[in-house]
């Protein structure tokens, strides 16, 4: 779900390098005629997260702007996941420096990740910012803003075991009106070796499943035709109704959203090996709005390199969920995460990584080399003792593969027709199209009078390549 390498072609996560660090914008009037600029950097959560900030900042009068030289508040929502994520935020913060003495009395605030993994050390470190954010604090936000603008500083970095949120309803920013995130969990307690999340983002912790079904009724209401559903292991999503005791799981959560409308398309993301079931699988299965792709991020196809990243699952565990996948959709399409140059990986492990890209036929993968954090398991147990040359060359090995592996599966759409859901213009010309077919593939296609982002269509591919498929209108 994450994206801080815009010079590497072919690892973009989600959120494409375009995306990263979109200033939201919606127009508003504001009551107090006060602005915000907010920046996203990192994973979807991050941007679902400053939707949520959006809405608490709209409720105290603020309105977004896209220029931060007009805003009174300057919020950057920050990832930590890889050193280069950093290295990007630390980049926008000097630009801020410089609006802010420019226009004194600008606030400017970090919010997310590197807020909460950095705390008071922020403050010292970067002059400058005024606030420190945690993932579980925006509720704060109201009060910590009034403490800067009485000159002192703000800082919450509490982590919450029940923060999910439930109640706010998110101020949609930069939205195509077509396509919305919701978020469904928080935090992760799953402790891969090489991750910061769980320190970063705390315990995990499920939102209650009726506010999760109104939100996406909601959408469906204003407009919307499509939903992604939210959290750093969607699998284990279990929400216990404190009056009847009934337990509801991912396969039941994503089944009642579903039956909200057929025209309602269901995404999720992410997926974890150790716990996608078969009951998420033949749910996925048993409804036609349910997006057949899964994002089943392997990191490793190597079980012994696997082991040290504590994923608690093997190759050949992997390898079994990938054949359910195939056997109960046999038009799902997998996509997966790849770290090259993990601690101690040797070529022949490397070799394993490949090889699962060849195996499991992605459509499409993330790919990163090794970034030591510090903090994580990796980082106290582990040497970070592949050379950088060396991790950037597996990396560029696992990329080309995953080129050549993207190309034979996007080939084989040619002639097949899709349903697809329209987004609105391609970026290339006002007069084609863009939109996904269940599987997650971009289509592009020629436009027809009549037709709008919202609609359902059917297109015939005739032309594909590694990144999109391009085809015309049928029916
Ligand atoms: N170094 C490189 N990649 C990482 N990821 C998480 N932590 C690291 C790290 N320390 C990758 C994983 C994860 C994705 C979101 O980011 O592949 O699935
Ligand atoms: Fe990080 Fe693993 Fe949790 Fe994903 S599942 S957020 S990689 S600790």
């Amino acid at each position: 779900m994450y994206n801080d390498n815009p010079t590497l072609k072919g690892i973009s996560k989600e959120i494409d390098e375009k995306k990263q660090g979109e200033v939201f914008f919606q127009g508003t009037d504001a009551k107090t005629g006060k602005h915000f600029y907010i920046e996203s950097y990192g994973c979807q959560m991050n941007f679902s997260d400053s939707e949520i900030v959006a809405s608490i900042l709209a409720g105290e009068g603020y309105s977004p702007t896209r220029n931060m030289e007009e805003s009174d508040l300057i919020l950057i929502n920050t990832c930590s996941i890889r050193e280069k994520a950093e290295d990007t935020v630390r980049k926008r913060l000097r630009i801020f420096d410089k609006v802010k003495s420019n226009r004194p009395g600008t606030i400017v605030g970090v919010l997310g990740c590197m807020a909460e993994r950095l705390k008071q050390k922020f403050l010292e470190e970067e002059k400058l910012v005024d606030l420190v954010v945690g993932p579980d604090a925006y509720r704060d936000l109201p009060k910590l803003i009034g403490t800067a603008e009485e000159g002192d500083k703000g800082i919450n970095v509490f982590l919450s075991r029940e923060e999910t949120y439930a109640d706010i309803s998110p101020l949609r920013l930069g939205t195509n009106g077509v396509s919305a995130f919701i978020s469904i969990m928080r935090g992760c307690d799953n402790m891969c070796s090489f991750c910061v999340v769980p320190f970063t983002r705390g315990r995990e912790r499920s939102r209650n499943a009726f506010s999760i079904v109104a939100e996406a009724t909601d959408l469906y209401e204003k407009g919307y035709r499509e939903v992604t559903l939210l959290g750093q292991n969607v699998d284990s999503y279990k929400w216990e109704n404190p009056e009847s005791k009934n337990v509801v799981n991912f396969a039941h959560l994503l089944e009642r959203v579903a039956k909200i409308h057929p025209d309602l398309r269901i995404r999720f993301s992410t997926s974890h090996p150790k716990d996608i079931t078969d009951e998420v699988l033949h749910t996925m299965a048993a409804y036609e709005n349910i997006c057949k792709y899964i994002h089943l991020p392997v990191q490793s196809g190597n079980s012994r390199v696997l082991k040290l990243m504590n994923r608690t699952y093997d190759r050949e565990w992997y390898k079994e969920r990938v054949e359910s996948i195939y056997r109960i959709m046999p038009d799902c399409a997998i996509s997966s995460d790849i770290i090259a140059g993990f601690c101690t990986e040797t070529e022949e492990e490397h070799q394993d990584s490949l090889s699962m890209v060849e195996w499991a036929n992605y459509s499409m993968s993330y790919m990163f080399f090794y970034s030591e954090r510090p903090g994580t398991l990796a980082h106290r147990k582990y040497e970070d003792d592949i050379p950088l040359a060396i991790k950037k060359r597996r990396l560029q090995e696992i990329i080309r593969l995953q080129n050549q592996v993207s190309f034979r599966h996007n080939q084989a759409d040619i002639g097949k027709t899709f349903k697809v859901l329209i987004e609105g213009d391609s970026k290339k010309s006002d007069q084609e199209f863009k939109g996904r077919n269940s599987q997650n593939k971009m289509i592009v296609f020629p436009k027809k009078e009549g037709l709008k982002a919202g609609d359902y269509v059917q297109v015939k591919v005739h032309e594909a390549t590694s990144a999109t498929l391009k085809g015309e209108l049928v029916g």
